[in-house]
């Protein structure tokens, strides 16, 4: 459904407009990972709740960097390192945990929205594929991501990326290093139906699985930004490390862009790249993946609404490249940002 946008300039602020990003996770507003430890209960400030981890610094399982993010994603700064190492025991479980919560009162859990995220690992501290990891998903797993061997299946290892409806794989992919993959759960939580976006690299995301019935239910602070690793005897931890992306939530009509709202660099060409289609069904061991609690009454850290609309004159938005070998976007920045130079292949407006 798409809804015009009736909104005066003065009260954009309340509008609902196709495009509009409701809660923003890009970690554009954090200097560095640190920041996280701003956040408590009692003080509820920053875009992310961070409380599902090990005991140790937060630069122990999460760091930031403009090395981090998908170089497609012109409206990211930066991205994430999630880590998982020998301590990430949170509060007494006998899984390994690195997760970011939303920190937002916004209607994520309502209607049709749309959860973006990219995900690449490397050949250095790739996640094990003796292990079932459980990855951007909501508390009733309603809808996530997988990734190695699940718990119940037949082998010892599997090199599948896979998104799973109610545990059950709808699609898989090997899971190469170096390759981002660019999702967007399209959750409808009026109708129950969860859809899969996807592309690789900088290509534009295509609808790869159509909506699906699920039970789609939040609480609007249960989506888990992160992985929890399921344990399995004989094989012990590892240092795994997970990079993320591009991670916000939007409604009215889904940007397809993986350079996201707010930057105006183009998609590149649609590519349909193959997608196999492997139900699993695992009898898989249920584990409480329980947390505490995500009950808060809170004051919005309200994210700028962004315009995915392009304009005529060819102007780069705040964080947009704007320069880079084999660039043909727009290379002046709006006002007051400036092109600066990273490296041969990319200039950002900052
Ligand atoms: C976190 O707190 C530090 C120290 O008070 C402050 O400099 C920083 O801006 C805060 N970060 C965020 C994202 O609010
Ligand atoms: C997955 O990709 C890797 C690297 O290209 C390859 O070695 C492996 O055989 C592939 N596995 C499957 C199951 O396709």
């Amino acid at each position: 459904m798409r809804f015009p946008v009736l909104c005066g300039l003065a009260a954009h602020i309340l509008c609902v407009s196709a495009g509009t990003i409701l809660w923003d996770g890009r970690f554009n507003d954090l200097t560095s990972s640190t920041d996280l430890d701003n956040w408590s209960w009692s003080n509820e400030v920053g875009p992310y709740q961070y409380y599902i981890h090990g005991p140790s610094a937060v630069t122990a399982y999460v760091n930031l960097s403009p090395d981090y993010k998908n170089p497609a994603d012109a409206g990211s700064k930066q991205g994430a390192k999630i880590t998982l190492d020998s301590t990430s025991y949170w509060n007494g479980q006998t899984m390994r945990r690195t997760e970011l919560i939303p920190q937002t009162s916004a209607a994520i859990n309502q209607g049709k929205v749309y959860y973006h995220f990219s995900l690449m690992h490397t050949d250095v501290n790739p996640p094990a594929t003796t292990r079932e990891h459980q990855i951007a998903f909501f508390e009733s797993h309603f809808t996530e991501m997988k990734a190695g061997w699940l718990s119940g299946a037949a082998g010892v290892s599997d090199p599948a990326l896979r998104w799973c409806i109610g545990g059950q794989s709808q699609w898989s992919t090997n899971w190469t290093a170096g390759v981002w993959h660019n999702v967007a759960y399209e959750i409808d939580f009026s109708a129950g139906t969860v859809g899969f976006w996807h592309s690789t690299g900088g290509d534009p995301l295509v609808q790869t699985v159509a909506p699906v019935a699920a039970s789609t239910s939040s609480n609007g602070a249960d989506w888990h930004v992160g992985v929890l690793e399921l344990p399995r005897d004989g094989y012990p931890d590892s240092t795994e490390d997970l990079y993320w992306s591009g991670v916000y939530i939007e409604s009215g009509s889904l940007t397809t862009s993986v350079a996201g709202p707010g930057s105006s660099s183009g998609g590149g060409s649609s590519s349909s790249s193959s997608t196999s289609s492997t139900p699993v069904s695992s009898s898989e061991t249920t584990l409480s993946t329980s947390t505490i609690k995500a009950q808060s009454t809170t004051t919005t850290a309200s994210s700028a609404p962004a315009s995915t609309t392009s304009t005529g004159s060819c102007t780069a938005a705040r964080y947009a490249q704007c320069g880079g070998n084999g660039f043909t976007g727009c290379t002046t920045c709006a006002s007051p940002y400036t092109c600066k130079y990273s490296n041969d292949y990319y200039s950002q407006c900052l």
